[in-house]
């Protein structure tokens, strides 16, 4: 009896319409469930005649305890049976198999039963009375369409796990060039201050104080990267100052502080070229600025100046005041915060200044010893 409905991949699986399907397909496990003998006799014997490995057993109850044991490819299942039904079965197996697949086999008077059992997960139905070789299409179909949804499940876990390792390969590779970009960096104000004579440690340091005091002024993970790289490179503008300049003993002249003072603008042109680095270039373009606009290069005031290079001039001038300098002796960190207090609104952004005074002295003291440490620990090893 030909049948009014279909599911749609089983459609595209007619002979006429798609791939041809193979009704012999030796080594697939079948139960046959079915109450009438005569019925499973029959099926039993052509799906075996068709290659098939086929058990069969009674009702549904009897096929619930085969299911644990058996790894089923396919149920050929009766849809009314006493014990349990073929609709109760098909929920049991796609709770405990989901991989099986359930065709049923059901009369005309049920066939609004079987095909309402389509949308719940059934494969496909069988009219009562049906053919032999009706049997063979539905069941090489059904075995069809369980394949394919087997191998397209495996190729999207095969897909997902790519992805996963993907992501993971560019994390770590994001991670090592960040680290290169970090070290570079390091480097770089590392050889900036072995340009000049007196400022042995300056960048590193300087660098330590500006996060510490940014940290404590509320700067996003964000803000302290570009702090950092700002901190690090304040004098790479420098590189366009003479070394005898940078190395001179004695006071500057007019012309050469002239000179001395374009190495914010040298900076900012080197560093806004470089796309990670362009909000750094900011602070560097402004890290000689003073909060009462006697700064340089532009005299800007207050918050005109960015808030990353007031929080580094205070850093600075912390550093400047507690190292030895050509004209000025190292101060102890008590002197220089009294002298950071007075500075506060003139040279130095108050609010910032407020920030530091929160931080214990001992905190700073313990990161210039660290760079200390760490210098000499260099020194030694090259
Ligand atoms: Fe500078």
């Amino acid at each position: 009896m030909a049948k009014r409905f279909m599911p749609t991949i089983v459609r595209n699986l007619e002979p006429s319409e798609g791939p041809r399907v193979d009704l012999r397909s030796p080594g697939f496990r079948i139960l046959v469930v079915e109450d009438e003998t005569l019925i499973r006799d029959i099926l039993v014997r052509k799906l075996k005649g068709l290659g098939y490995e086929c058990d069969w057993c009674e009702n549904g109850l009897a096929a619930l305890n085969l299911l644990p044991a058996s790894a089923y490819d396919l149920i050929l299942t009766d849809l009314m049976m006493p014990e349990l039904g073929g609709l109760s079965l098909l929920r049991e197996t796609q709770k405990f198999c989901p991989d099986t697949a359930v065709i049923l086999v059901t009369s005309v008077s049920d066939l609004n039963i079987a095909i309402d059992a389509l949308t719940h997960g059934a494969y496909d139905y069988i009219l009562k009375p049906f053919s032999l070789q009706e049997v063979s299409v539905v069941v090489a179909r059904a075995l069809e369409k369980r394949r394919l949804l087997l191998e397209n499940r495996r190729y999207q876990q095969h897909l997902e796990e790519e992805v996963a390792s993907r992501t993971k390969q560019f994390r770590e590779a994001l991670e090592l060039l960040q680290q290169t970009y970090h070290s570079t960096l390091l480097a770089l104000g590392t050889a900036l201050d072995s340009r000049d004579a007196d400022s042995d440690g300056h960048a590193l340091r300087v660098t330590l104080y500006t996060l510490r005091l940014a940290r404590q002024v509320g700067a996003s993970e964000a803000d302290l990267k570009t702090i950092e790289q700002g901190a690090l490179l304040h004098d790479i503008g420098k590189i366009g100052v003479p070394d005898d300049l940078l190395r001179k003993p004695e006071k500057l002249s007019e012309s050469e502080w002239q000179l001395m003072r374009l190495h914010p603008e040298i900076g900012y042109r080197i560093l806004s070229r470089i796309s990670f680095l362009q909000d750094a270039a900011k602070m560097v373009l402004n890290h000689q600025e003073k909060y009462d606009g006697t700064g340089y290069p532009a005299g800007l005031r207050g918050n005109e100046v960015v808030l990353s290079a007031r929080i580094f001039a205070v850093a600075d001038t912390l550093d400047c005041m507690t190292t030895d300098r050509p004209f000025q002796r190292a101060v102890t960190f008590e002197l220089a915060r009294e002298e950071i207090i007075r500075v506060a609104g003139t040279q130095l952004d108050p609010a910032i200044v407020g920030k530091f005074l929160e931080i214990p002295l001992d905190e700073w003291k313990t990161i210039a010893q660290e760079v200390k440490a760490k210098a000499k620990a260099h020194r030694q090893v090259s």
